[in-house]
């Protein structure tokens, strides 16, 4: 293998950059060339695609977003756009791929290798933390990093007026952003999709007589199966007509930023790591870290097991957090 090419897709996540810069450091150093495919599969099928040297990385760890930018493409889910795409490659001699993305990221990288033959490597760039085969994804640590100190700023405000602020947080069918920034955040109640019943718990805690707390917080995942934040306040509301509630929805300030220590260490490891995976002749994986060892995971499982949120941690809150 002499040429390989890189690029994110799916939604970004902070670290992104890092990770491209050290798969390109590692090939260079690695005698190989690199090509930095732009806005995802749709600019792999558009041809934008550029060769990067290692310098032309220098000074891009420290920024959220992806400076390949990223896109969702509708056409690469097409067999004519995946045909165009691997003319696209053949055409620079790009022979195998680091995909950074998430599920979608690496569903593209399988189709396409079974068809083109074309080996992609996946590096799990997701904020949302649910992807099998790593313990984290990159990005994930500075989303739950902004979601805990906005909670930090909620809870100034709660105190002062006592009041019940439901803080919505990004997680499509995950619950780990929720669980780990509600921890963090010294949250009374989360609301996940991986568990179900947390109203009633909810409800049954803030009854409790013997509770003198004059305020409270709890975390909403979005994609929880009770409702989003506002639903949930509603409902809240009903049963407590007379609490002072607030509705506080992060949003995509949870994608962006700067990545934090752990985010770029992670993504420089993977980065690297995905690289030496394709020059060791590995294909149809992606690239993880479990209990701090570097590991493979085929894609055929890595996009379709499910990461279930940890139970330790999700049964610690309840424990700590009432
Ligand atoms: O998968 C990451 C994520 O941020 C989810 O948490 C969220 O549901 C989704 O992406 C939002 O996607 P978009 O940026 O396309 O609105």
């Amino acid at each position: 293998m002499k040429k390989i090419g890189v690029f994110t897709s799916g939604g970004d996540s902070p670290g992104m950059n890092a990770c491209v810069r050290a798969v390109v450091r590692t090939a260079v150093h690695n005698g190989l060339q690199v090509f930095g495919i732009r806005r995802g599969y749709q600019g792999m099928i558009e041809g934008d695609i550029t060769e990067l040297s290692a310098p032309s990385v220098a000074n891009i760890l420290q920024y959220g977003g992806t400076l390949l930018k990223t896109a969702r493409s509708a056409d690469f889910l097409t067999p004519e756009g995946r045909k165009i795409a691997a003319d696209q490659l053949h055409r620079h001699g790009i022979e195998g791929l680091v995909c950074i993305g998430g599920n979608g990221t690496y569903t593209g990288a399988m189709v396409f290798e079974k068809e083109y033959g074309i080996p992609g490597i996946g590096c799990p760039g997701t904020i949302d933390n649910d992807l099998y085969g790593t313990d984290y994804t990159i990005g994930f640590d500075t989303a739950i990093n902004t979601a805990m100190e906005a909670i930090d700023k909620i809870r100034d405000t709660a105190d002062s007026h006592n009041r019940v602020f439901f803080v919505e947080v990004m997680g499509r069918h995950a619950g780990h952003i929720a669980l780990l920034s509600g921890i963090a955040g010294g949250a009374e109640g989360i609301f996940v999709p991986e568990r179900q019943n947390e109203f009633e718990a909810v409800i049954h805690t803030y009854s409790q007589k013997s509770r003198n707390k004059e305020f409270s917080i709890f975390i909403v995942c979005e994609g929880d199966e009770e409702g989003h934040a506002y639903e949930v306040a509603r409902r809240f509301q009903e049963v407590y007509p007379d609490t002072d509630c607030r509705i506080t929805v992060l949003g995509h300030v949870q994608r962006g930023g700067s990545p934090t220590a752990m985010d770029r260490i992670l993504a420089s490891r993977l980065g690297a790591h995905a690289v030496k995976g394709l020059l060791e002749g590995r294909k149809n994986c992606a690239v993880g870290v479990v209990s701090n060892d570097i590991v493979f995971t085929p894609f055929s499982e890595a996009i379709y097991k499910k990461k279930d949120i940890p139970e330790n941690l999700w049964s610690l809150n309840a424990m700590i957090s009432r």
